[in-house]
């Protein structure tokens, strides 16, 4: 596969569990999910039969939980809806580097970017509970690298990398303490997380709510282009 073809991204989730985080994937038959906490992400193939999705709903358990906004079939009638939401996939055009800064106060250099770790969950969480990026769980942060900002010791921002298709990776969990929105620290995290991304050859993409206008302009402001629309959605077991 060439380094950035776009075919994998109509199911990223399918293709991370498969590839790159395949030792964070339970599996069962064509049904696969990650290990609790680290997400709720879940695949079937496009052509899911019963037996496939009672695989998955063995997987998960009775009254589980699935998120398949990646997943192009439709679960059986008796799994529950819980939400639908829509929203975009953008993916960053181009190899070069992340671009320069804008403003100045995208170069605010005063507050480090530092990569977060095991120790950090308990702010990452608090942080998401506050900001509500999209789905975190206490173990999220180990599905790739994650970048925070700290002001007087505090966790303020933070940003990382999530599904990993091949040639790609998710930029995610984006968010910023209200209080300190506004200084360019989600461009700055955005801007790293990316230079990291293309020099290991990878490409970034990322998911956005369709309602999140802010969020939709600085994307496209560092370099990200809509690719497809995507719904995300999610079901409990029968
Ligand atoms: C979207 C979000 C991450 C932006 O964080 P941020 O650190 O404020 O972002 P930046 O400062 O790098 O840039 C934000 C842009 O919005 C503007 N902005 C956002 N909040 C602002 C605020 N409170 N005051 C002034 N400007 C603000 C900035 O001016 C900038 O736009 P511009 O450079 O074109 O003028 C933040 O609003 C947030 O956490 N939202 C909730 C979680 C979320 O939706 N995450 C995205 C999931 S896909």
């Amino acid at each position: 596969m060439r380094s950035g073809d776009t075919a994998v991204l109509d199911d990223p989730v399918g293709e991370s569990l498969r590839g790159h985080h395949a030792a964070l994937a339970r599996r069962l038959g064509r049904a696969a999910t990650y290990v609790p906490e680290v997400a709720t992400f879940s695949a079937v193939s496009p052509a899911a039969g019963p037996a496939d999705w009672a695989d998955l709903s063995g997987l998960l358990g009775r009254g589980g939980f699935a998120d398949l906004f990646s997943c192009r079939a439709a679960p059986p009638p008796d799994w529950e809806p819980v939400f639908v939401l829509e929203g975009r996939q953008m993916i960053r055009t181009g190899s070069g580097r992340p671009a320069e800064a804008r403003t100045e106060r995208d170069t605010d250099v005063s507050e480090d970017v530092v990569e977060l770790g095991a120790a950090d969950v308990p702010e990452m969480l608090d942080l998401a509970a506050r900001t509500q990026p999209g789905p975190f769980w206490p173990r999220t942060h180990e599905l790739g690298t994650y970048l925070g900002v700290r002001a007087q010791g505090r966790l303020v921002a933070m940003a990382g990398e999530r599904l990993r298709p091949p040639g790609w990776t998710e930029i995610s969990a984006v968010c910023t303490a209200p209080e300190a929105r506004g200084r360019g620290h989600a461009a700055r995290l955005v801007n790293a997380l990316s230079a990291r991304v293309l020099s290991r050859g990878e490409r970034p993409f990322l998911h956005v709510a369709e309602t999140n206008t802010a969020a939709i302009a600085l994307y496209e402001r560092l370099g990200f282009e809509s690719r497809q629309r995507v719904t995300f959605r999610g079901f409990r077991t029968p």
